[in-house]
C-alpha cells in the first residue's frame, strides 16, 4: 500500500490557493484570529465569515488531473489517501475513502457537545446545535493547537506502507510534517511530488505542478488510464 499525504498544493490548480506561498491565505489573514480556538472565542463571527468564504470558494472548484489520478490509484486499492486539505476534491474525483486529518469545510461541529453534521452553504453565528441547543457552532476543521483526526489509523498505515509519498505540502505543520521522518525511521522509501523541493529529506522527488507531475506517476504504477 502506498501512503499518500497531500497538502494545499494538490488543490492549488483548482483555484483554492495555498497558505504559505506568495499571496497565500496566511499572507492575507492572521491565522491566530481565524484558525485557533482562542480566535474563535474572541470573535466567532470573524471565524465563521472566513470559513464561509473558503467554503464558497471550494464549492465552485473542480478536481484537477492530480485529484483524478490519485482517486484512480485509491480505487485500484493501491493507495491510502491522507490529506491536510479541508476541501473534498479527491472525493469529487471519485476517491472512496480520504482521511481528512485537518477536518472538512463541508462539516459543522458543535463546540459544546461535539456533534457534527453536514454544513450549510453559509454558517450564521446564532445557529443552534440540534443536539444540545448551544449557539457555539464552528466548522469541523482542526485548528492550530487542536488534535488532528485519524492519528491512530495514520500511525498503523505508516507502519504498513511500502512507499511514503507527499504531494503539494510544505511540510511545516506537525504532526503531518513528521510523517516523512517516521517513514525513514521505518526504512520506508519516500517520494516528494511538489512544485519545488520542500527541503525535507525525501529519497526521490518529481517537481512541477501537481496536475502535470501526479498523473504520469500514477500511470507508471497502473498503466495509462483507459478512459
Ligand atoms: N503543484 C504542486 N505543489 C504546489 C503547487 C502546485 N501547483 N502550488 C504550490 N505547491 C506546493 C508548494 O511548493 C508548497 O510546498 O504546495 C505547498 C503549499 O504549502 P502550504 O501553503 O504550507 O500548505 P500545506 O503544506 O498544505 O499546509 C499544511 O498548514 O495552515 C495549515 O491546516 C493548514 O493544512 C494546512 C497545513
Amino acid at each position: 500500500m502506498i501512503f499518500v499525504l497531500t497538502g494545499a498544493g494538490l488543490s492549488a490548480e483548482s483555484g483554492l490557493g495555498t497558505f504559505r506561498d506568495e499571496g497565500g491565505l496566511w499572507t492575507q489573514y492572521d491565522l491566530e484570529e481565524v484558525a485557533t480556538p482562542q480566535g474563535y472565542g474572541r470573535d466567532p463571527v470573524k471565524v465563521l465569515d472566513f470559513y464561509n468564504a473558503r467554503r464558497a470558494n471550494a464549492a465552485g472548484a473542480a478536481p484537477n488531473a492530480a485529484h483524478h489520478a490519485l482517486a484512480r490509484l485509491e480505487r485500484a486499492g493501491r493507495a491510502r489517501l491522507v490529506t491536510q486539505n479541508v476541501d473534498t476534491l479527491l472525493e469529487a474525483a471519485g476517491a472512496n475513502e480520504v482521511w481528512h486529518m485537518h477536518g472538512r469545510l463541508d462539516r459543522v461541529k458543535c463546540n459544546k457537545c461535539g456533534d457534527t453534521w453536514d454544513a450549510p452553504e453559509t454558517m450564521c453565528p446564532f445557529d443552534a446545535c440540534g443536539s444540545c441547543g448551544a449557539q457555539k457552532l464552528r466548522p469541523d476543521v482542526v485548528w492550530f493547537g487542536e488534535m488532528p483526526y485519524h492519528l491512530d489509523e495514520i500511525e498503523r498505515a505508516l507502519a504498513e506502507a511500502a512507499l511514503f509519498v507527499a504531494i503539494g505540502t510544505s511540510g511545516t505543520v506537525y504532526p503531518a510534517a513528521g510523517f516523512i521522518e517516521h517513514a525513514r525511521m521505518l526504512g520506508t522509501p519516500t517520494l516528494e511530488l511538489n512544485l519545488e523541493p520542500s527541503g525535507a529529506p525525501f529519497d526521490e522527488g518529481r517537481y512541477g505542478p501537481a496536475s502535470e507531475v501526479v498523473p504520469p506517476w500514477v500511470e507508471s504504477l497502473l498503466g495509462a488510464a483507459s478512459s
